[in-house]
């Protein structure tokens, strides 16, 4: 299976694809970090993120590939929005709080809602999660 990064660099030209690859925790470790290697690779981007003020001072921010969209992985009818028409989805969110004993808990209702809504607004994408750690 082709990653969108593999995919988007063997395209012959550099027009961004129509579809977005959506990240959800962009404003994170690993998603402020995967975003710019999307960009590079000619992907349209959806950042994700629960504040648009900490996603709008990313240095990537500001690119017209970009698009940011506030979304809380708890909020259902957001994460709608979210996916809506996209192909691929990488979900990086990780929760902090309100205390360790909950994260995995929140952490796995998030992906359930994003999951469903992935499949509910966008024909079931390619997703990528990563496992609470
Ligand atoms: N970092 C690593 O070296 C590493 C290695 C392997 C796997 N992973 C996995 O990769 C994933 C991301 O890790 P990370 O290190 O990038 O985490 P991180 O830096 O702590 O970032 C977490 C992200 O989750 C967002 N978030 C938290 N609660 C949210 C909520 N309720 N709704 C929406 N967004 C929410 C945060 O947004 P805010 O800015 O709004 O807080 C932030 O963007 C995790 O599953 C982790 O286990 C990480």
């Amino acid at each position: 299976m082709l990653s969108p990064l593999s995919s988007a660099a063997s395209r012959a030209d550099a027009t961004p694809e129509p579809a977005p690859v959506v990240v959800t925790g962009a404003t994170g470790y690993v998603g402020g970090r995967l975003i710019p290697r999307l960009l590079e690779a000619g992907c349209r981007v959806r950042a994700v993120g629960r504040s648009l003020d900490r996603l709008r001072i990313r240095a990537w921010a500001s690119h017209p590939a970009v698009e940011l969209l506030e979304a809380d992985i708890l909020d259902r009818s957001a994460l709608l929005r979210a996916s809506q028409g996209c192909r691929v989805l990488y979900h990086l969110v990780h929760t902090t709080r309100p205390a360790p004993a909950a994260i995995t808990g929140l952490d796995l209702q998030g992906a359930r809602n994003l999951s469903a809504a992935a499949a509910a607004g966008a024909g079931s994408p390619k997703t990528n999660a990563t496992a609470p750690s």
